[in-house]
């Protein structure tokens, strides 16, 4: 089997080690010649790669392993890029959520007002990953999970439509899982899913198992009273008591609409007044991220590093990460697996912008994703889905034009955002916040 060269572009996150547990578990399927981290922080990313590299001596010595901030080094000789950057890193996540919030307006990382700033950071951050990749290895595939993936998507669809970049989420892939042990199969992969929406804005249409027996009236019936809140506890990822919170919270936000399964996003949108309610302005989850994953994560780099083994580290497996070996794959071996990929719609939701990024269920094989026909959906999600795909054109306006009047629309449209003076005012306080990150806008 061919043996592939990967690079994973923000080295430094803290979801690396879990990744790089990942792909060790998956060799068998995804064989690996070469691995090499990528940061624009050295400091950073050095605490994870000195971890890894001792983690990766002991459990595959056979895969090169090297780690750099010099993009040439990182960039050539590789087949896939595997994205989780994060532009301005953990304080500026903090300002998103605290800055709308001193304006009595929700704060979150990819929603709203919060969204809107880090996407104005990530967009510069990510095109230069892919002018990168283009540069020093044509042939290569990014597959991206940098945030906001819908402003993300919105961008390289607008100012780079020929680059060989996927957009995918991991929301869709952790509520799937708890819907399998809510109805007591294995695996989220007994499913086959029609699915709709924008990025961290979609439902559930149909949801049947291999035999092609409708599962839409059990789940229903299920989050109608418990949201996505299994019987027994889940492990790994999204498992602390504010992603809690937002699991049982799907109980509400399926109320609106009992034809369709939510996305749990949808609640900053549909019940933003009581998030902002239960919001501490002085500790969000940046805050919670900083104390909580973060200080584990760098904690346990730290000594691996001091002990000089990985023997008895509390470093996890991501394996709910596989969907990222699965979607190499599919390009890699032309598998034509199908998956949810944020692509732009050409049709495939019948009555919706052509030219909108949208996250629907994808054949993706070598040479790239074949998206599935959705057809027709409700005037319910229509004006939701075309209120929020309008903020997300004007950010990505706003950011090539450096234009303020387009950023105050993108803000104002935001379902979040109760008036343009709010928003307004929440705009000039983020433009001082980012002005290391953002185009000066005129
Ligand atoms: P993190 O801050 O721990 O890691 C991000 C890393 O990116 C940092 O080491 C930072 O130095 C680096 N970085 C920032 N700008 C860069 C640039 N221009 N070039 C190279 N490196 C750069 O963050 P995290 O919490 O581990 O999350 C990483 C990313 O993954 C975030 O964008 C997050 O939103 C995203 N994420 C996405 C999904 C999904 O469903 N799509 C799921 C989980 C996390
Ligand atoms: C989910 C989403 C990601 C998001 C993450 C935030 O996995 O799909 O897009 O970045 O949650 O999680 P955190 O633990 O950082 O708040
Ligand atoms: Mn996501």
């Amino acid at each position: 089997m061919k043996q592939f060269s990967i690079v994973i572009a923000g080295g430094g996150s803290t979801f690396t080690p879990g990744i790089v547990l990942m792909l060790l578990e998956n060799l068998n399927r995804f064989p690996i010649r070469r691995l090499t981290f990528y940061d624009n922080d050295g400091a950073r990313q050095e605490v994870v790669a000195e971890a890894c590299k001792i983690l990766l001596k002991e459990k595959a010595p056979q895969i090169d392993f090297a780690y750099t901030t010099d993009p040439q080094t990182a960039f050539t000789d590789v087949d896939f890029v595997m994205a989780h950057i994060r532009v301005g890193k953990y304080p500026m996540r903090e300002l998103d959520e605290k800055i709308p919030l001193r304006h009595g307006v929700l704060g979150q990382e990819t929603c709203g007002p919060g969204g809107i700033a880090y996407g104005m950071r990530s967009i510069g951050g990510v095109l230069e990953l892919v002018k990168y990749m283009e540069q020093y290895s044509p042939n290569a595939w990014m597959l991206n999970y940098s945030n906001p993936a819908a402003i993300v998507a919105e961008a390289t669809r607008a100012l780079c439509p020929q680059s060989k970049i996927l957009n995918i989420c991991d929301m869709p892939i952790g509520i799937e899982n708890r819907m399998a042990s809510i109805l007591g199969y294995s695996s989220r992969k007994d499913f086959d899913v029609m699915y709709y929406g924008l990025n961290h804005f979609g439902w559930w249409k149909t949801i049947t198992n291999k035999q092609g027996e409708n599962l839409m009236p059990k789940l229903r019936e299920y989050v109608a009273q418990h949201g996505y809140v299994p019987p027994t506890p889940e492990a790994g990822q999204h498992v602390e008591a504010s992603w809690n919170d937002t699991f049982a919270k799907a109980k509400a936000v399926y109320a609106l609409d009992p034809e369709t399964l939510p996305n749990t996003y949808l609640k900053y949108y549909l019940f933003p007044d009581d998030v902002v309610a239960h919001s501490d302005p002085t500790h969000t989850r940046a805050n919670e991220v900083m104390e909580g994953r973060e200080k584990h994560v760098f904690g346990e780099c730290r000594k691996v590093i001091e002990q000089k083994t990985a023997a008895g580290c509390a470093l996890e497996v991501d394996e709910h990460a596989s969907y990222i070996v699965d979607l190499a794959r599919a390009i890699a071996f032309n598998t034509k697996e199908r998956m949810l990929l944020i692509v732009e719609n050409q049709g495939s939701i019948e009555n919706f912008n052509t030219d909108a990024m949208v996250e629907i269920p994808c054949l993706i094989g070598s040479n790239g994703p074949e998206p599935l026909r959705v057809g027709a959906i409700p005037t319910f999600q229509h004006g939701m889905m075309s209120q929020q795909v309008a903020v997300e054109k004007l950010v990505v306006e706003a950011w090539t034009e450096k234009s303020y009047q387009k950023l105050w629309q993108a803000i104002t449209l935001s379902k979040i955002v109760p008036s343009a003076s709010v928003a307004k005012a929440i705009l000039d306080d983020l433009i001082e916040a980012n002005k290391d990150f953002w185009p000066t806008l005129e």
